[in-house]
């Protein structure tokens, strides 16, 4: 008995072992469907699970395992063998290796089609609008964050993080997602880093000074340091920033073992402030943002959304809305003209300045904007019996969806009706089943703000049970 207890796990271990010999072969994949990374899914030897980076459904391929995952062996295309029909030429280089597209060698439409799906498969008993597209699919984000990094040779990289590489910075050569300009000043930035031979900041040895770089708008650039370069180098590179910024930050971003990691940010030059103007149903907001502050990082597809968001709520003019994670108040400002009154809450604090400032831009005097935490601001009695008898939520959430204390806390609201925006659908869904202990399922509006990515924006309106739909 007990010899046989010590023998099946070796058993266990050699049949895997030599399963994944058979595996270092060449191996020919049929991708049937994609993963939630995005990677083309195969079965091999049929029990390995395969996920292929660049592959599509109804390709055929000769892959090279690059990893074993705990769940699945992750695989690169060596040769593709028979082609999907949605397949198409990827703009960009770089594609099937940067982590920013993941999809440039599927068409727009079944894009389309695969976030549609995944949005199904999360709510299966409810009906899904069909997906809102991006008329825009190059060059829309208005946000970018490059990272510096150096190899074992000395080598230098400023760029986006190559997929499935733990964070190994590709060299970045073109890149169709972000506008035109910024990659021309990338360049520039890359040449001061290797003329100086600057070193990236190694969380492993905590060591090195740059961080990342991130360039929003039209345009702010925000050096994220781990500590303070040589005055005239910094310098250097400001001089040549200035030629092409209008606002210019260093966020000194200090983490050292064992301690508390702080964050400090120095404005250097110009504006403190970068701008958008949008359109939202025929009228012009104008907003201001800080580099701490969230704004959508696709500004003509936020329109979109924020347009699709007063069409879900239906604003009739009296209703005191409650816009929770809101950023520098963006989806208060443009429900503001349709409504009696909006309460904004957001963590950053700088947030704070940059909504009043929003405010005095577009003439809106009914926004009030409290800095905390969510799940804090709503224990606040006087702000509970402001919101007594709540018509309309508003939530916009992190990735993580909602905390478990503020959605304790916001359910206690009793709000007519909740509309839950999210970038993370699957978080959405978790969430939803909370809120529908007390609410009903109206719409659900699936839109796309990031084509080329794995990522879908999605919209659900819920009406509280015990109030007509
Ligand atoms: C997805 S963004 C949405 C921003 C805004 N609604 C918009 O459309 O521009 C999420 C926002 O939640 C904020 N946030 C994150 N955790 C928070 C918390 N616990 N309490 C309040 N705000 C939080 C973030 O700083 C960020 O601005």
């Amino acid at each position: 008995m007990g010899s046989k207890v010590y023998l099946f796990p070796i058993f266990l271990f050699l049949s895997y072992t030599l399963g994944m010999k058979k595996l270092s072969e060449p191996i020919i994949a049929s991708i049937k469907g994609y993963s939630k990374s995005g990677d083309g899914t195969a079965r091999v030897q049929h029990r390995h699970r395969l996920q292929v980076i660049g592959a599509a459904v109804g390709d055929k391929v000769q892959v090279r395992i690059i990893r074993n995952e705990r769940t699945h062996l992750l695989a690169k295309i060596v040769e593709i063998l028979e082609s999907a029909p949605t397949r198409v030429k990827p703009k960009c280089i770089h594609a099937g290796t940067c982590g920013g597209c993941r999809f440039q060698h599927i068409s727009y439409d079944e894009q389309l089609k695969i976030k549609q799906d995944s949005i199904e498969e999360l709510f299966p008993t409810y009906p899904v609008n069909p997906i809102i597209g991006c008329d825009n699919i190059w060059h829309y984000r208005g946000k970018m964050e490059y990272t510096f990094s150096k190899d074992q040779g000395g080598n230098q990289f400023l760029g986006l993080i190559e997929c499935g590489s733990y964070g190994r910075v590709l060299d970045m050569k073109e890149c169709f997602l972000a506008p035109k300009k910024f990659m021309p000043i990338l360049n520039l930035v890359k040449a001061w880093f290797v003329k100086h031979n600057l070193e990236p900041y190694s969380s492993i040895k905590c060591e090195g000074n740059l961080k990342s770089i991130a360039f929003r708008g039209d345009l702010q650039v925000t050096l994220t340091l781990a500590s303070r370069l040589p005055t005239e180098i910094e310098q250097e590179l400001i001089a040549i920033l200035k030629d092409h910024a209008t606002s210019i930050y260093i966020n000194l971003h200090v983490a050292k073992r064992g301690m508390r990691s702080t964050q400090e940010l120095i404005h250097i030059y110009g504006d403190t402030h970068f701008y958008e103007e949008l359109q939202v149903a025929g009228k012009k907001l104008k907003l201001c943002a800080m580099p701490y502050s969230f704004m959508q990082p696709n500004p003509k597809q936020s329109q979109v959304i924020l347009e699709e968001a007063i069409k879900m709520v239906d604003p009739k003019g009296n209703e005191t809305v409650l816009d929770l994670y809101s950023g520098v108040g963006t989806i208060g400002l443009a429900f503001a003209s349709y409504v009696k009154k909006v309460i904004a809450i957001e963590i950053v604090k700088e947030a704070k300045e940059n909504a009043i400032r929003n405010c005095e831009y577009n003439q809106i005097k009914n926004l009030e904007f409290i800095a905390s935490d969510v799940k804090d601001a709503l224990l606040d009695d006087e702000l509970k019996k402001k919101l007594q008898d709540l018509d309309v939520m508003i939530v916009d959430p992190p990735r993580g969806g909602i905390e478990p204390k503020a959605m304790r806390e916001l359910l206690r609201l009793k709000a007519k009706k909740i509309l839950y925006i999210s970038c993370n659908p699957k978080t959405q869904a978790a969430d939803i089943k909370e809120l529908e202990k007390e609410y009903k399922v109206g719409k659900i509006q699936p839109i796309d703000q990031f084509p080329h990515t794995i990522h879908t924006e999605n919209l659900i309106i819920l009406f509280r049970k015990s109030q007509q739909m």
